[in-house]
């Protein structure tokens, strides 16, 4: 179908969207450098997704962003998958090359370009503590398994969920390079943080309303330690205060937002994202809450 106008169509496919800082952010970002481009957001429940990605197809679409619940279950509606998006199991990132849906996942890289930008991290060698075994973690733990890490822990409330992604994480690291990965209680994370390099939260603990939780012992937390986490609502959780306290670095969740929306921009537009612009936009937004 040929479209009508010159505006390029991209958005985000989830269920709820209604609290996404994605179509701000990317309108904001197409406006910026003068790009025809539009971003918005469809909720779409579980069983209209395979009706939905036809659309993105029939109404010409450049692409679009899955979140929660479509990541997994769009695979089988695409054309193609990407390496990395094959190997987390997942698809944040749907391209349309001329009606062929090409299917990425740009959270994980997203997430080690915004940790390397601004912790100046080194993970070779490394050990990492990763809370949750959900999309987010499973994004960040395959793609850390490819980057020199020594040692990777995985820790989750409900343990066979760690367990899986444990395996998915052994299977996807770069041969001979792979780490030793293992799996512990949330209870047992905070003596493994001792010699650990970076930890991470990708659990919702902390999240508005409950900014006073922690998911683990703030004693456990040291200089040698940079700590993410990916709650960004508040900007600033107790977990983040207290490693700030602990003289660790400290990683907060919008660098992630940012930067996996920025490489999603890049594959539809060829363009090089706003980075800073993009960074500004989300913050004030969540600032002003
Ligand atoms: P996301 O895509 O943001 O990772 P998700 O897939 O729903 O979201 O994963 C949420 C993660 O946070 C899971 O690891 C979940 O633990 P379970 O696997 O046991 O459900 C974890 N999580 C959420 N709330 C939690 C809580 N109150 N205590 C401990 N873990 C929690």
């Amino acid at each position: 179908m040929e479209r009508e106008n010159n505006t390029v169509m991209t958005g985000l496919l989830g269920y709820p969207v209604s609290h996404s800082l994605s179509p701000l952010m990317h309108n904001y970002a197409f406006r910026h450098l003068g790009l025809a481009y539009h971003y918005a957001a469809f909720a779409v429940p579980p069983h209209l997704l395979p009706s939905a990605v036809e659309g993105i197809r029939a109404l010409g679409f450049r692409g679009c962003n899955l979140t929660i619940p479509h990541k997994v279950a769009v695979i089988p509606l695409l054309d193609e998958l990407d390496e990395e998006a094959r190997l987390i199991g997942a698809v944040n990132t749907i391209v349309n090359e001329k009606g062929a849906l090409i299917g990425y996942n740009t959270d994980g890289k997203g997430y080690l370009r915004s940790l390397t930008e601004e912790t100046g991290i080194l993970l070779s060698g490394g050990k990492a503590v990763i809370l949750g075994a959900g999309g987010a973690a499973r994004a960040i733990a395959v793609t850390l398994a490819r980057s020199g890490l020594k040692e990777i822990v995985i820790a989750n409330r409900t343990r066979d969920k760690a367990e899986e992604l444990a395996s998915t994480v052994f299977a996807a690291a770069l041969k001979p390079a792979v780490p030793a990965v293992r799996v512990v209680s949330l209870e047992q994370a905070a003596e493994k943080v001792a010699d650990a390099g970076l930890l991470v939260n990708t659990t919702s603990i902390g999240m508005t309303p409950h900014t006073e939780d922690c998911p683990l012992p703030t004693e456990v937390l040291h200089a040698e330690l940079v700590v993410s986490d990916l709650v960004y609502a508040p900007l600033e959780t107790a977990l983040l205060r207290a490693a700030k306290k602990a003289g660790a670095r400290t990683h907060p969740g919008v660098g992630m937002l940012v930067h996996q929306g920025a490489l999603a921009f890049q594959y539809w537009t060829g363009r090089e994202a706003p980075l800073k612009l993009m960074y500004e936009t989300v913050w004030n937004e969540l600032k002003s809450k």
